[in-house]
């Protein structure tokens, strides 16, 4: 099929190449002139993995081109994906401003059969409105069909290559084989491929992103309460997991989630509820939740410090919003990192693949390591914000060798806090009690009345 993909981003990006690879004819376009011409020299303007290898073996066969030009794009197509963003606007809906503009300039290159595909995330009632915008543009009825992407960050290939399902929001049972057939390749595995309306089609997107944000911020708020009781939620989380109605998934303790969907969906479906008449306390809550678990380290180190973080050396390892992305956005290490910065400590930050990001938003407020290592040397303390694989075994004499004082903030529980007392290291986590050197024999949990814990030297 000829196809195009408007919006070169995460997702637009990821389509038009699983799209290309599978045999189509794609043309990703965009607005934004640099991105473009990267892309035509194979530079790749994200960090995904497997996805310049996919580009440039799609765009040596001739299957995947690039193009600021919609014309181009658009003309041939006999689906044309719409993949722009839909940021938050200032009351949390969803700014369809980049949306509107793309349907608007499409109307006058689409072909009579063509059909429109909306991938972006985008409220209920959005593709029928569409509909009535082409139809006013061009004088005829399109089709336009709802088709959520639901890949991950750090593993969208895969996800889009081999996709839990796929769902589909149609008016017409015709369209609906059209994007079977596309999807075909992708489904061999005998997943479902799932036909709704386009109203249901929009509203799973966000229903699928509000509950697993709502595990997110059920299992944070109960780390809080393991701690404050003086429980371990590692071992909570086991023992609920087993249990078959419950299980494992999402169901990670941290320092809250981030992204450019989770919190904005959460936020665009509680506007939509209200728009409706239907107070969304829930959603509210987890979002409530979520930005006062962002907070929660940073509230550890400063108690940790007596509140006196002026001149204090921090190092930051991990910045991106989760492992295997180089995406900062709403990540919870950017507001630790504000909030530091804030009180005068001097930071200095590491991160496999988010540094030009970081460096992009920071400028010289911070210093920037090339590696792990590197970033905590006479450092006072060392926060760790994403569960990056580089993190998890490290050697913890070398670490230790090379701080100034052994002090480590786990917002991702990475380590065992035994292992951490042993090697000598006071260690604060998520949901676990911390724990402070072993003097000799088996010290316990810190006693918080202990004085180093309130005033470190
Ligand atoms: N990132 C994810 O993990 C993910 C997953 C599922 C769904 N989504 C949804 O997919 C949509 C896109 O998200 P993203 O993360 O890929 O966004 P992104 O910001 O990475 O990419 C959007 C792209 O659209 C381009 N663009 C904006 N206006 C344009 C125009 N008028 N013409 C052509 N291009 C234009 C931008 O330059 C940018 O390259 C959003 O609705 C998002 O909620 C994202």
């Amino acid at each position: 099929m000829k196809i195009a993909v408007i919006g070169t981003g995460y997702v637009g990006l990821v389509s038009g190449a699983c799209f290309a690879d599978s045999g189509n004819d794609v043309t990703c376009v965009d607005i934004d002139m640099a991105k473009i011409e990267g892309l035509l020299q194979g530079r790749i303007p994200i960090y995904e993995p497997g996805l310049t290898e996919l580009v440039v073996k799609n765009t040596a066969a001739g299957r995947l081109h690039f193009t600021t030009d919609l014309d181009v794009a658009v003309q041939p197509a006999q689906l044309a994906y719409l993949a722009v963003g839909t940021p938050p606007a200032a009351d949390g809906s969803a700014d369809l401003s980049a949306l509107d503009t793309v349907v608007d300039g499409i109307a006058p290159h689409l072909n009579e059969r063509a059909i429109v595909v909306t991938k972006s995330t985008v409220p209920v009632g959005t593709n029928a409105r569409i509909g009535r915008r082409l139809k006013q543009l061009t004088g005829h009825d399109c089709d336009v069909a709802s088709n959520p992407e639901f890949l991950k960050e750090g593993a969208a290939i895969n996800d889009f290559m081999m996709p839990d399902r796929v769902v589909v929001g149609v008016r017409r049972d015709e369209v609906a084989e059209v994007l079977r057939e596309l999807y075909a390749p992708f489904l061999r595995t005998e997943h479902p491929f799932l036909v709704m309306s386009p109203e249901s089609a929009e509203l799973t997107k966000y229903v699928a992103n509000a509950l697993l944000s709502t595990k997110i911020s059920f299992i944070n708020e109960m780390a809080n309460v393991c701690e404050a009781v003086g429980g371990d939620i590692n071992d909570v989380r086991r023992g609920i997991g087993h249990d078959s109605r419950i299980g494992f998934a999402f169901l990670f303790p941290g320092v809250g989630y981030g992204g450019s969907c989770f919190p904005k969906d959460v936020r665009a479906l509680a506007a939509m509820a209200r728009e409706h008449g239907i107070a969304p306390r829930l959603l509210l809550a987890v979002d409530r939740v979520n930005q006062q678990q962002k907070n929660v380290l940073g509230a550890k180190i400063e108690r940790h410090f007596g509140g006196q973080l002026d001149g204090r050396k921090i190092a930051v390892w991990g910045l991106a919003f989760k492992a295997r992305t180089d995406d900062i956005r709403e990540a919870p290490a950017i507001v630790l990192v504000e909030q530091l910065v804030e009180q005068g400590a001097h930071l200095t930050v590491y991160d496999p693949e988010a540094m030009e990001n970081v460096r992009r938003r920071f400028g010289d407020r911070l210093t920037y390591a090339n590696r792990p290592l590197d970033a905590i040397e006479g450092a006072d303390a060392l926060a760790i914000m994403t569960e990056w694989g580089d993190f998890r075994h490290p050697d913890l004499d070398v670490m230790r060798q090379r701080m100034a004082s052994p002090v480590i903030f786990d917002g991702r529980n990475l380590y065992e806090p035994r292992d951490m007392q042993r090697h000598g290291f006071t260690y604060h986590s998520i949901g676990r009690s911390p724990v402070r050197p072993a003097d000799g024999c088996d010290a316990g949990p810190v006693d918080p009345t202990w004085p180093n814990e309130r005033a470190p030297t």
